[in-house]
């Protein structure tokens, strides 16, 4: 079961689309999928189809609930639908920080720390899937901490912007602190998202993200990508002129993903 973490602590850079096209492509292959929705807003569930209440993440990262209480079917109208599963979310993820406090002995208990209550939790249904993707909260939050302790991968979309450029260093030093202590074999890559590459100043931006870092093929600004979403319909379902779907080929193939 490979674990890949899509995580910025920026908002608005691309991550829910990212986890989107991935969870439905992987599915289209033909393996098994869980997704799941660590955002308090909740996008990556309604565009799965799933529109609930109340969540009960955090009750099954303290080990409170069984996994079928958290886990739910998609819905749509896709036969690739049936490979993937949700762990939706809903505004309640609000309550994972306060639960995290009051329980906090049994979790030092049983995890050692709270950074390892995901991974725990992965490890229980290891055999039920081949991956698992997790959108992440807009913060360096327990969320994306604890999803970064079980991944083998962080994907990040960044814009090839000043800010979002300057904003990723606090995450990379997380990042590298995990890896030292946590989890050695997390790895990362940098996806560009929602690119311009006709602004001459977002050119030069990529190019000096590519001189530091793993940089994969990048995604422009599309109206392709912005339909997908409305439509609930995944890019590769576009037709072959799709500039999105010809840019999400190369880069799942740049990853390995295929
Ligand atoms: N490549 C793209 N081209 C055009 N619009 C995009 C692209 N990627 C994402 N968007 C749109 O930008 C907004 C923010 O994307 P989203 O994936 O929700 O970001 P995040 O999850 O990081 O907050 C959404 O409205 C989304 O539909
Ligand atoms: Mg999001």
């Amino acid at each position: 079961m490979k674990i890949i973490t899509i995580g910025n602590n920026k908002g608005g850079v691309g991550k829910t689309m990212q986890c989107y096209q991935l969870v439905c492509h992987l599915a289209n292959l033909g393996h098994r999928v869980l997704a799941i929705d660590l955002d308090s807003q909740a996008n990556l569930s309604s565009t799965l189809g799933v529109n609930i209440q109340r969540t009960l993440i955090p009750e099954w990262l303290i080990g409170d609930v069984k996994v079928d209480e958290v886990i739910s079917e998609v819905s749509g109208d896709y036969d690739f639908y049936e490979n993937v599963r949700l762990i939706a979310s809903s505004r309640h993820m609000a309550n994972l920080a306060k639960l995290l406090i009051l329980s906090e002995s049994e979790v030092r208990k049983s995890a050692g720390r709270k950074e390892r209550l995901m991974k725990m939790r992965l490890k229980e249904i290891e055999n039920q899937f081949d991956y698992v993707v997790i959108d992440t909260p807009p913060m360096l939050g327990d969320e994306l901490i604890m999803s970064l302790v079980a991944s083998d991968l962080i994907l990040i979309p960044t814009q090839a912007q000043d800010y979002s450029i300057d904003g990723l260093e606090e995450l990379m030093d997380t990042f590298e602190i995990i890896k030292e202590t946590e989890n050695p074999k997390l790895e990362f890559n940098i996806i560009p998202s929602m690119v311009n590459p006709r602004r001459k100043i977002e050119r030069q931006r990529l190019e000096e993200l590519s001189q530091s870092f793993n940089v994969t093929p990048m995604i422009r600004n599309l109206v392709d990508m912005q339909e997908s979403v409305a439509m609930k319909k995944p890019v590769f379902m576009f037709n072959n002129n799709s500039k999105g779907k010809s840019a999400y080929v190369k880069l799942w193939d740049s990853l390995g993903l295929n």
